[in-house]
């Protein structure tokens, strides 16, 4: 099971790979799931600006495209413009439609370079649930 640090550096190293003319501002995300299987997602932009996709909801699409079935329990972000790159809105509901009780970690890099947590019902309580 990869640790949290080499969570936050996979998600470092695929931050690397985004296409991000118009903001200029790379994510990279990976996201670890209970049987141990990680998928990373950098943010892809779009002349369109309404349809660029963020970081974390394209490592969640890879998984998923990837037949992956076990429950999501964490995920890394990171920018190398910004320490605590936080999860958008958008992307903090794509994390609670697949929590199962579980409340999935969110790691991020601080200031100091130390790794901070987050639980997804932290970032994101009351949210809109069809059940
Ligand atoms: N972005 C992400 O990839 N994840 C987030 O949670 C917030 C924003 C991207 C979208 C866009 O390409 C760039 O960051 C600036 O908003």
């Amino acid at each position: 099971m990869k640790t949290n640090e080499e969570l936050l550096n996979i998600a470092k190293e695929v931050s690397k790979n985004s296409y991000s003319p118009y903001s200029k501002f790379p994510v990279g995300a990976c996201v670890l799931y209970e049987n141990g299987n990680t998928y990373s997602g950098c943010n892809i932009e779009n002349s369109s600006y309404g349809l660029s996709l963020c970081a974390e909801r394209n490592a969640i699409s890879t998984a998923i495209a990837a037949g992956e079935t076990s429950n999501l329990v964490k995920i890394a972000i990171y920018s190398p413009k910004s320490s605590k790159c936080y999860p958008c809105g958008a992307c903090r509901q794509w994390l609670q439609e697949f929590e199962q009780g579980q409340d999935i970690q969110i790691l991020l890099e601080s200031d100091s370079g130390e790794i901070l947590e987050y639980g997804i019902n932290e970032l994101l309580p009351h949210s809109f649930n069809l059940v």
